[in-house]
């Protein structure tokens, strides 16, 4: 089992860091997720984060750095969009792929020309890369297309027989994983995965657009269609209003004829309370957000997930968001989970 450490404790960060020298497994908060980490630079190290995670090799594992200038160790060519990204969003949740120094082992970029690079904004994590004097390749550390852990309890329940190490430094920030972007030949930039950083304050600084790639292949390895899913089925549930809800419980008998429901919501519904009173439904309902608030909802959307898959429902519905600002990758996690949709109208 992973020695559990409280991370709010200098030296446990600083014994982190040695388990991370002598090759071993360290799971770490970052803003977004917790990270399973792995010294980038040893070959075994890393193949054993594919080995705990049940990972395929074709899908590459970013690197975290603890100073905006080791990019320099690691990454061959870097322009000026580059240099303002930086400048502007890290440490942060944003990750770049960019052209690789042969230094990054071909493990860690399944193969690839290029290396995904971040600075994390979570000061142990931070702290953790710089006792190490290494950068840290981690995925986030679930098993392969599970939910991503927002919580050090959730590393522990899924991976934690498997690793070494687990620092416990509480809830993540943000819920999300970072947002991946690269350029073209034409330097243009490519979103490869939506995450924590709106695009919109991407475009807004370089005064470009980004252009939304959403085509598995070569340019996106790992961005497979099933991806953070619970073991339940997951129904998102769109155009749910408070005015409409009586229409989403016929929906229920009808469409889905199920007994035991989890609820998952973007906003508070009181009309819900009243009709769950009223059918005597076995719904327990939660709310994601009282407020329909980006960042709240994604905030919590994972370990809602994953406490809604533990618990004794069979089902758990979700409510859409609009695919804006946050929402954008909100959406992108839930449509990957979900089993299918229905829409209430
Ligand atoms: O917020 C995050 O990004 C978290 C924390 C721990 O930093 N990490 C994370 O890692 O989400 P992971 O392994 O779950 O997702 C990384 C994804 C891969 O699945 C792959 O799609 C993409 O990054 N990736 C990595 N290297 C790449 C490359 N060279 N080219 C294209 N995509 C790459
Ligand atoms: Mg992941």
């Amino acid at each position: 089992m992973a020695l559990v450490l409280n991370a709010f404790n200098e030296d446990n960060i600083i014994l982190a860091s040695k388990y991370i020298r002598d090759g071993k497994l360290v799971a770490f908060p970052t803003e977004t997720v917790y990270g399973l980490g792995a010294n980038a630079l040893n070959r075994i190290a890393v193949a054993k984060i594919f080995e705990v995670k049940n990972r395929p090799n074709f899908d590459p594992l970013i690197v975290h750095i603890a100073n905006k200038e080791d990019i320099y160790n690691y990454v061959e060519e870097i322009n000026e969009d580059v240099l303002r990204l930086i400048n502007e969003f890290w440490p942060g949740p944003l990750t770049l792929v960019l052209k690789k120094k042969n230094i990054i082992p071909d493990i860690v970029t399944s193969g690839l020309d290029t290396v995904a690079i971040r600075m994390p904004a979570n000061l142990i994590a931070l702290k953790l890369i710089k006792y190490s004097n290494l950068p840290i390749a981690a995925p986030s550390a679930n098993p392969f297309n599970y939910i991503s852990p927002t919580t050090a309890k959730a590393v522990l329940e899924s991976i934690g027989d498997k690793i070494d190490v687990i620092l416990d430094g509480g809830k993540t920030q943000f819920g999300l994983e970072s947002t991946i972007i690269t350029f073209d030949e034409n330097n243009q930039v490519i979103l490869l995965r939506p995450g924590a950083l709106e695009i919109e304050k991407i475009e807004k600084l370089l005064n470009k657009k980004v252009i939304i790639y959403n085509k598995p292949n070569i340019l996106a390895p790992g961005q497979t269609q099933h991806h953070y899913k619970p073991h339940k089925e997951l129904i998102i549930i769109k155009n749910l209003t408070t005015t409409n809800t009586p229409l989403l419980i016929k929906k229920i008998e009808k469409e889905l004829n199920l007994n035991k429901l989890y609820f998952l919501l973007t906003f508070k519904n009181d009309y819900l309370e009243n009709f769950k009173e009223m059918y005597k439904l076995d719904f327990v309902i939660d709310y994601l957000s009282q407020n329909n608030d980006y960042y709240e909802i994604a905030s919590n959307l994972f370990e809602k997930l994953y406490i809604a898959d533990k618990s004794d429902k069979e089902v758990i519905l979700v409510n859409e968001v609009l695919k804006e600002s946050l929402g954008l990758a909100i959406m992108n996690r839930l449509e990957k989970a979900a089993t299918k949709t229905i829409s209430i109208r």
